[in-house]
């Protein structure tokens, strides 16, 4: 889009050295500090803690520099300001979009009551290894969900208009394929053919900037051997040229100086250059301004280039308003949650546990003599990753419960801590294991082992935990193992002698309030799996819309409860030599993606769809097909269903997964209802990208296609559709 008359007047009448301090985002402790840098014409800061520190830095922008130009205030809102919600792959456990924008309504409403303009968020990198610890940040191993969720944080921060004041320009990020780290370990390279960057890792931030993302942030790895932040092909050719994306692609921390030891930049000046030249937009950290001025004249820097980049800028600051009222109502700053967004942030708690299993122990029957034991029993540390330091805090799981049963006789005795090799007070734990009616355990991992710079080689629980449950296992009286975790765990040396086992992830401000709602039964852990649990750190990458291979292990039998993977499931031939599969470990996930249950039952009708072949000129056209099913609730409880439809693509132009999720939808129905849920099919769902040339083309082929329907990947029904 061409600037407006306002920017464009500006471009011409900036400076060189103006024009470079637009391009910069760049972070200082004090507000001291970050006044100098404003009035030396720094265009973006991060946030400075306060409404009033932000007007203050928006009177030196508007007061003390030549044109005047307010700054943007950059914060990595990612999943709540002041409320924490439960981190975003939690959210993605809902699978409610509506939940999900929400929860970043709330979150945009705080954050820009107290000046921030801009957030580096929705994080939608696809992942399917769990040793990498910014799993946390997105929304697990599927394409579809984590370019949904995205549309709707996307949504929920930018509300109605940039301008309003509960509004904050959203970030995707991080751009392109940094889920896919070799080792799972962060910042390392992430190498994936064009198939697979254009049908997993681009097509999230497609569907972001199609729902009109107002940045990009570039990411630490390389892809085809170029770090992102200097990779001209993905940052303009497809990102800007190809998608037409019109906002800013900023850096990540330092991540054009990182260009140096990535070893294709020989010095900073030749990184800054490069950046750049090749589509980076605003970089994050300082780096032009550490330089001589003449390292970036503007015969070492293309200008038109960067008069497109100060464009984007003050494009999105005009967007925002800035220039018609830069100042926000400090008297309106929302510095404490309020009773409506604690109410929001634990109803998403508990929408997004799992309940992995469950022999009827839950929900609990108000036991009398009950013994709460855990790292996580007494803990505050329920916030997860990219949790600020100014959030308000969460309270104790222990504390809750001693208000939530009175009449109860409560014991608490953690047994282990988190990480370390002490295992002196589990004899502790077992006698008064042995004096109770149940034992609630309390475990996981903390978030000092989530996000960023976070990779696990062990998925299994820290320290002395699976010890501790083995023990209270033994000791024959009921218990309930609550995990709270920022990434898939490992549970086999355990899980098979737990009568119930739910996943409360790292469930922000609230998750004490939601856990206890769901242990009491007050509200249905109604959550399911976004990523796979697998059985063994071994077993990773791991995710369920695989390929076949040439040579499937598959094994007979029924589909368990625990679920094999879905697409291992026929003639069983798991002993045969030359077939896909490890000597020393059982086949598939210990638990499938989209695995999870409530307390109430539902049973599910026959599947039906509008028609059993189309045209595919008629799909091409915009014409869909409709697949509908009914749902029961069989139970005597309200409760959530996850209806999920999956795609299966029988014979294709190139080895198609074997399952993929295109539709889900999420009802409340009550006690002996019955909801029917629809989805309408099209090219989007039955298409795919094609490399055969280049750039990409999106096609559908013709052929046969069977659309599995059902409450979780080991317990659908599929109806056929043929495309001729
Ligand atoms: C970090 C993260 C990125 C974040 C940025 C600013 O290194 O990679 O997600 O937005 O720095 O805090």
């Amino acid at each position: 889009m061409p600037p407006s008359r306002r920017v464009r007047a500006l471009i011409d009448g900036l400076s060189w050295a103006e024009k470079l301090g637009q391009l910069q985002i760049v972070f200082r402790p004090s507000l001291h500090e970050a006044k100098q840098l404003v009035r030396g014409g720094i265009g973006s800061v991060f946030w400075p803690r306060s409404s009033a520190a932000v007007n203050a830095l928006q009177r030196v922008a508007v007061e003390e520099t030549r044109l005047g130009i307010p700054v943007l205030v950059g914060l990595d809102v990612v999943h709540g300001h002041r409320t924490t919600a439960p981190i975003p792959l939690a959210q993605a456990a809902t699978f409610d979009r509506d939940l999900v924008r929400e929860l970043a309504r709330l979150a945009a409403a705080e954050a820009r009551s107290a000046g921030v303009t801009w957030t580096f968020s929705p994080m939608i990198d696809v992942s399917r290894d769990p040793r990498w610890g910014r799993v946390a940040e997105g929304f697990g191993e599927d394409v579809y969900i984590t370019a949904e969720m995205g549309r709707a944080m996307v949504r929920g921060y930018h509300g109605e208009e940039l301008a309003a004041s509960d509004a904050i320009a959203a970030t995707a990020k991080h751009f392109v394929a940094y889920g896919q780290p070799e080792g799972g370990r962060d910042y390392n390279t992430a190498d994936a053919s064009e198939h697979r960057l254009r049908n997993v890792h681009l097509e999230p931030f497609r569907a972001a900037v199609e729902t009109g993302a107002a940045a990009v942030m570039a990411s630490f790895n390389t892809v085809d051997g170029r770090p992102m932040h200097a990779n001209r092909r993905l940052l303009t050719d497809v990102l800007k040229s190809e998608w037409g994306f019109d906002g800013i692609v900023v850096g990540d921390a330092d991540g054009v100086r990182n260009l140096i030891p990535h070893r294709v930049a020989a010095d900073l000046a030749d990184a800054v250059r490069l950046a750049y030249g090749a589509g980076l937009d605003v970089e994050m950290g300082g780096a032009p301004s550490d330089l001589n001025p003449s390292e970036l004249a503007p015969d070492r820097l293309d200008p038109a280039r960067l008069d497109d980049a100060v464009g984007r800028v003050l494009a999105l600051k005009e967007a925002l308003g800035l220039f018609d009222d830069p100042y926000v109502p400090e008297a309106d700053e929302r510095t404490e949650p309020t009773h409506e967004a604690r109410r929001l942030v634990r109803t998403a708690a508990a929408r997004s546990a799992v309940l992995l299993k469950n022999d009827g122990t839950l929900p609990l029957r108000r036991p009398r003599r009950v013994l709460v034991t855990g790292p996580y029993a007494e803990s505050a540390d329920h916030l997860g990753a990219w949790t600020q330091s100014f959030a308000a805090p969460a309270g104790s799981i222990a504390d809750e419960l001693g208000e939530r049963m009175p009449q109860a006789e409560l014991r608490v005795a953690p047994g282990v801590r988190f990480l370390d090799d002490d295992a002196s007070g589990i004899p502790l734990v077992v006698a008064a294991a042995r004096e109770a009616d149940i034992v609630l355990v309390f475990a996981g991992e903390p978030s000092s082992l989530t996000g960023e710079a976070a990779s696990r080689s062990d998925l299994r629980l820290p320290g002395r935990q699976e010890e501790l449950i083995r023990a209270i296992a033994g000791t024959g009286t009921p218990f309930v193992v609550v995990l709270e975790t920022g990434r898939p765990l490992v549970v086999a040396d355990w899980i098979d002698r737990a009568p119930a086992v739910i996943v409360a992830w790292h469930g922000g401000t609230e998750a004490a309030a939601a856990i206890v709602d769901i242990l009491l039964g007050d509200a249905e852990p109604s959550g399911r799996l976004p990523m796979s649990f697998p059985r063994s750190s071994a077993q990773v990458p791991i995710h369920y819309a695989h390929e076949l291979t040439g040579r499937p292990a598959t094994v007979g039998g029924t589909l368990d409860e625990t679920s094999v993977d879905i697409g291992l499931h026929g003639p069983d031939n798991v002993h045969e030599k030359y077939t896909s599969k490890y000597l020393d470990l059982e086949l598939g996930p210990q638990f499938a993606f989209g695995h999870g249950s409530g307390y109430a039952t539902f049973v599910h009708g026959a599947p039906r769809i509008s028609a059993d072949t189309v045209r595919l000129e008629t799909l091409e056209a915009g014409a869909h097909v409709v697949v509908e099913v009914e749902v029961t609730n069989t139970s005597s409880r309200p409760g959530d269903e996850v209806v999920q439809a999956y795609l299966e693509d029988v014979v294709a132009s190139v080895a198609p997964p074997v399952r993929r999720l295109v539709a889900f939808e999420r009802r409340t129905v009550e006690p002996g209802a019955t909801v029917t849920v629809s989805f309408e099919l099209g090219t989007a769902e039955l298409g795919f990208w094609s490399t055969d040339s280049a750039p990409a083309r999106f096609v559908v082929e013709p052929g046969l296609f069977r659309i599995h329907i059902g409450s979780r990947l080991e317990r659908t029904q599929a109806v056929e559709l043929v495309v001729r």
